[in-house]
């Protein structure tokens, strides 16, 4: 099923006054989108491919054998993302997050890494961890700042129906493992909570991580099933609400607030009252955060989002490869960006949940 995509038409040059000619995006000021927001986070999905079969993000009946991925050919490559993810900064992005699919199923991901590294954003991944502990120390010897880990369950056979793959919990821990032993600290371990499916282990996970290698090594996250794409089979009533998740854990372990970490951040914090350091909960349904959505994402194939749950991107690749320059392409992002008005979650309805909208493995988590 083919992702619509909109040209990008690059501006013409304004006209000279004064002697100066175009300007560069930035010299106009911050860039904010119609609702103020500025943009600060760039997702970049290096492959669309994934070695787990999620059934929340890519069930397998839909991302079977003969599913169309991507052919190599139309994937960026690593020189053009960086030339891109170079012009992101200069357009004010402070954070990297490398994504996919499953992005060290991406050959060479660490020259990657060591290419962006430079750009002096903060430079984060987020993996199923299935492959981390052949990876984990090139990544951080290449410059990788943090790492994010999806881990549904420690139970395995919950593990296992989630991920649909045959992989085990063991193997993601060992993962993990390598991490640490790699200097990730803290690494984040993502949960996404579906009800009757993992919701029993909420206070299991809370238990493991708060205790497992030295307090804050671990920040376990909760995220609310998303209605992302329109393949997951969604339902309203399989969603936990991050309340009902932090009711849970508050009954076992006593919980308080923490303050954000910086403005705009995805996940709200709770800190473990014992001093056994953190969770975070994702609350994207019941709590939109819209209000300061400064991300941008750039899928596999090189085309522009604006939101998530975007029925359409911006064809940023024939910009690119139409021999446009750096001026012209951090324009024409530039426009994009100020024309968004993107607020999903803020306006979800059970109709808006149904529209077809691009898939996470492809826009990138
Ligand atoms: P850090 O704070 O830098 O660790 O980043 P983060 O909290 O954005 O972490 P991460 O990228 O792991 O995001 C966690 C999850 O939140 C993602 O996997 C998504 O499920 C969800 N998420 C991230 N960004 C958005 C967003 O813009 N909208 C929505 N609805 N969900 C998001
Ligand atoms: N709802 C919530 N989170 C999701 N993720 C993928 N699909 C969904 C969904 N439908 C999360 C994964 C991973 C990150 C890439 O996005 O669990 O942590
Ligand atoms: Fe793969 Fe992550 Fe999607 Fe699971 S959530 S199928 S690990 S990309
Ligand atoms: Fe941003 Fe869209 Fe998510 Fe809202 S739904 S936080 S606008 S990505």
């Amino acid at each position: 099923m083919p992702n619509k995509v909109i040209p990008i038409r690059i501006a013409p040059p304004a006209a000279p006054s004064g002697g100066g000619g175009r300007s560069p995006a930035t010299a106009r000021g911050p860039l904010a989108d119609t609702l103020g927001r500025t943009l600060r986070d760039l997702r970049v999905s290096v492959t669309d491919r994934c070695n787990f079969r999620c059934t929340y993000c890519m069930p397998r009946e839909v991302f079977g054998a003969d599913y169309p991925f991507l052919a190599h050919g139309a994937l960026l490559r690593f020189e053009e993302i960086a030339r891109l993810a170079g012009i992101f900064v200069g357009l004010g992005v402070r954070k990297i997050r490398l994504t996919g699919g499953e992005p060290l199923l991406r050959k060479d991901l660490p020259v990657l890494v060591r290419m962006l590294a430079p750009l002096g954003a903060e430079l984060t991944l987020t993996t199923n961890g299935s492959t981390l502990v052949r990876h984990a120390a090139a990544l951080k010897d290449a410059g990788l700042d943090r790492l994010t880990v999806s881990l549904d369950s420690l139970d395995e056979a919950t593990f296992r129906a989630m991920n649909d793959a045959d992989f085990s919990v063991a193997r993601v821990l060992e993962g993990i493992a390598a991490a640490r032993d790699a200097g990730f600290a803290p690494i984040k371990v993502n949960m996404v909570v579906k009800r009757g499916v993992n919701d029993h282990q909420v206070v299991a996970a809370a238990r493991h991580w708060r205790t497992h290698g030295r307090p804050g090594d671990h920040i376990l996250r909760f995220i609310e099933f998303m209605d992302v794409g329109s393949t997951n089979g969604w339902r309203m009533d399989e969603v936990v609400p991050s309340a009902e998740v932090l009711r849970r854990i508050g009954e076992v372990f006593a919980l308080e607030p923490a303050e954000a970490n910086y403005a705009g951040e995805v996940a709200e914090r709770w800190r473990y009252r014992d001093g056994a350091g953190e969770i975070g909960v994702i609350s994207s349904v019941t709590q939109a955060f819209c209000r300061d959505c400064n991300r941008m994402r750039l899928s596999t194939e090189g085309s522009l989002y604006t939101c998530l749950f975007a029925q359409r991107g911006h064809d940023l690749k024939s910009l690119l490869r139409g021999g446009a320059d750096d001026e012209e392409i951090g324009d024409a992002i530039a426009a994009v960006w100020r024309r968004r008005e993107d607020r999903y979650s803020e306006i979800r309805t059970a109709e808006t949940a149904t529209r077809r909208k691009v898939e996470m493995s492809y826009i990138g988590g």
